[in-house]
């Protein structure tokens, strides 16, 4: 059971680091007065203080953190507090050199940068249960404590000696005995058979790298792991303050790019955290794709985050105004930062958390954006558009309680799946693409405001009356399984190419492949033509021709129907895109992979039949305007943005209530470019 967080507002502050200041109370004292004036309410506190906190081992120093704990409460601040694992004191690796993580080439680091300590090591985990004891006996009991930040950015791997061997331990609680390790790993091939379990090595590229299951089971390895080392930070405050929550700030990036964060499995992660947050940084008005692209990308990926709990969730960090680590370090348009504040909110965010409340003197981010500047204190654009969405948020205030419109459609994500596609050596690298895929599967649905849950293997299918399956390569027969028992029993499933190639061991299926995949799509796939960028085929459905690049299944038909065929090349005239109906539900196959123009005029069919489409009391006429609903049993919100930079016009059907003017308004209205309304609705 979660243990819940508790705030009756929306949390809007971040991330502040005093101990930069701590010889400087009155850069202190001012920011908590200018804290005040943009309408913060949360301080992240203690994110890589450890030094500051125990200067030497053993030797505490709370004083300086009573202090900002006694200015933020003075002014009902809220707090969340971090543990200070994500970087350590000198002190620490010079006296434990265990501590500092081993790369894959077995090299271990020195002293330097943050997020690079051992898992394993248990004087590190002992160091870190001792500190965050300290912090939880001193802090937990104080009022205006609302949550625990765990350490920053988990990620990557270590490969030291005592990795190795806790690795040694999880390969054989999972495989029992060498010889069914052998036969998963398949090292048979190469003359790899393992005669002992002490042979067992991390993949390395001075050792291997060509060994499937070794490399999976590696990066399954690495986020149990990251789990175990979590557990034991959390062990103290599970002790001493039971009822409050846990987080650790999981990483979304830039959304724009066209993959997610790799190093973890959070679908799994997120079961051992009360709430999910994470980090935020879409580059807003780069020159490459429209800021509708954007959005949508950024909208997918709030949904995941949301997704992984199928609750609210926070913003632990985004900008005040542009990063310093993009390629290009563009400042946000005016209007853009309330867009992209206000579009997670919109999402199912309770909160619009910065990195960084003020900026550092010096050092690396001296130059990140920031609620306080240098160079110009609060004289900034920024400082007036974080008061802005801190009025917004204030007035926002009754949508706290409310939750995203429940999904009707879900698309399957599997970190296994991704991982393994990618390392598979076969198809094309450059053009595998798995999460741009899943981007151009929803692209359709959030065009069309309707709301998408991002689903795991493990997820419940049967709430949902689509559920899209993209480019699943690894596939386990217990879903396979799960997909044909969600179709018999009247779901509506869409998979594509590429699909049920290998089982969770990365062995390839024999024969026809999976037995329950093909009932379900009543299909079997002879092969998989991997297409040149400049190649390119076609497909005719609902009499139109539409283009085909990167991947082409040839199949044969067993109990499903055609309802599209290619156009050329040797399997000119067989199915591109079929129909299979079983029990009460129905099964598409998309054997190609076309543009998102065939994805919308298929989607749109789809959306039809299955009335997935909202019955909104707003209208639109431009896809670069999106609606996204937030409930309860009482009220339904409209959050309505135009996401592109000339103005745009949506039509009420019924008189609504503005939440910001307070104003009952109909028919056409106005939306600025880059500018949000929120409207309310009885229900
Ligand atoms: C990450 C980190 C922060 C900071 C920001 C900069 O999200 O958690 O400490 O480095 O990036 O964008
Ligand atoms: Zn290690």
């Amino acid at each position: 059971m979660a243990t819940p967080l508790h705030t009756n507002e929306f949390l809007h502050g971040g991330d502040y680091n005093p101990d930069q200041w701590l010889d400087h109370p009155e850069v202190i004292e001012q920011d908590f007065q200018d804290f005040k004036q943009a309408k913060l309410n949360t301080v992240t506190l203690g994110i890589f203080a450890w030094d500051k906190l125990e200067p030497s081992e053993g030797q505490y120093d709370f004083s300086w953190l009573d202090q900002i704990f006694d200015q933020a409460e003075a002014q009902g601040t809220k707090i969340i507090l971090s543990t200070p694992s994500g970087a350590r004191p000198r002190w620490l690796s010079e006296k434990y050199p265990e501590v500092l993580r081993v790369n894959e080439q077995g090299q271990r680091n020195q002293f330097g940068e943050r997020h690079n300590h051992c898992y394993t090591a248990p004087v590190y985990r002992e160091k870190v249960q001792a500190i965050n004891r300290q912090l939880a006996q001193r802090y937990g009991k104080r009022p205006s404590l609302l949550l625990w930040h765990i350490s920053n950015e988990y990620g990557g791997a270590c490969y030291c000696d005592l990795c190795q061997a806790a690795f040694r331990e999880w390969v054989q609680a999972k495989y029992q005995t060498l010889a069914n390790l052998n036969h998963a790993y398949w090292n048979a091939f190469w003359s790899h058979e393992y005669t002992s379990w002490d042979q067992i090595q991390a993949p390395s590229p001075s050792g291997d790298t060509g060994v499937m299951g070794l490399n999976l089971d590696w990066r399954r390895f690495v986020t149990d792991r990251t789990i175990d080392f979590f557990e034991n930070e959390i062990k103290p405050l599970r002790e001493l303050t039971p009822d409050i929550p846990v987080t650790a700030n999981f990483m979304g990036g830039n959304p724009s790019e066209s993959h997610v964060f790799y190093d973890l499995d959070y679908q799994k992660f997120a079961e051992h955290v009360d709430v999910v947050s994470w980090d935020s940084y879409p580059n807003w008005s780069n020159g490459y794709e429209s800021t509708a692209r954007l959005a949508m990308k950024t909208a997918l990926m709030n949904d995941v985050m949301r997704s992984l709990k199928h609750s609210n969730y926070l913003i632990m960090e985004s900008t005040p105004s542009q990063v310093n680590w993009h390629p290009f370090n563009r400042a946000k348009r005016p209007g853009m930062h309330e867009m992209g504040s206000l579009q997670q909110i919109a999402h199912g965010a309770d909160s619009v958390l910065y990195f960084q409340l003020h900026q550092s003197l010096g050092a690396s981010e001296m130059f990140h954006g920031s609620v306080v500047t240098n160079h110009r204190g609060t004289r900034t654009r920024a400082f007036n558009d974080v008061t802005k969405v801190g009025q917004d948020l204030q007035q926002l205030q009754p949508v706290l309680r409310t939750t995203r419109k429940t999904a009707k459609v879900a698309i399957v994500f599997d970190y296994d799946n991704m991982w393994a596609l990618d390392d598979a050596r076969n198809y094309a690298n450059e053009t595998k693409q798995y999460w741009r895929t899943i981007q151009e599967h929803y692209q359709y649905f959030w065009e069309h405001d309707i709301p998408v849950e991002i689903v795991s293997v493990t997820d419940d299918l049967t709430p949902y009356s689509l559920v899209i399956d993209p480019m699943h390569f690894m596939m386990s027969h217990a879903f396979a399984a799960k997909l044909k028992a969600y179709v018999e029993q009247g779901g509506h499933l869409v998979g594509t190419y590429i699909t049920g190639v290998v089982d969770e061991n990365f062995l390839a299926y024999q024969g026809d492949g999976l037995a329950d995949l093909q009932a379900t799509y009543g299909i079997s796939v002879q092969e998989t033509d991997t297409l040149y960028p400049q190649q390119h085929n076609a497909l005719t459905a609902y009499h139109q021709a539409y283009q085909i690049n990167d991947y082409c299944d040839v199949v044969d038909l067993a109990t499903a129907q055609s309802v599209g065929t290619y156009q050329k090349d040797f399997y000119a005239g067989t199915p591109a895109v079929t129909k299979n109906t079983l029990g009460t539900g129905t099964a598409h196959y998309l054997a190609a992979r076309t543009g998102t123009d065939f994805l919308a005029a298929f989607y749109e069919q789809l959306a039809t039949t299955l009335q997935l489409k909202l019955p909104l009391p707003i209208a639109k006429n431009n896809a670069h305007v999106a609606i996204q609903v937030r409930e309860d049993d009482q009220q339904s919100y409209y959050f309505v943005t135009n996401f592109s930079h000339q103005p745009a016009t949506i039509t009420l059907n019924q008189s609504l209530k503005n939440v910001f003017s307070d104003q009952v308004v109909s028919d056409q209205q106005e939306l600025t470019s880059y500018g949000v309304q929120v409207y309310v609705s009885k229900k």
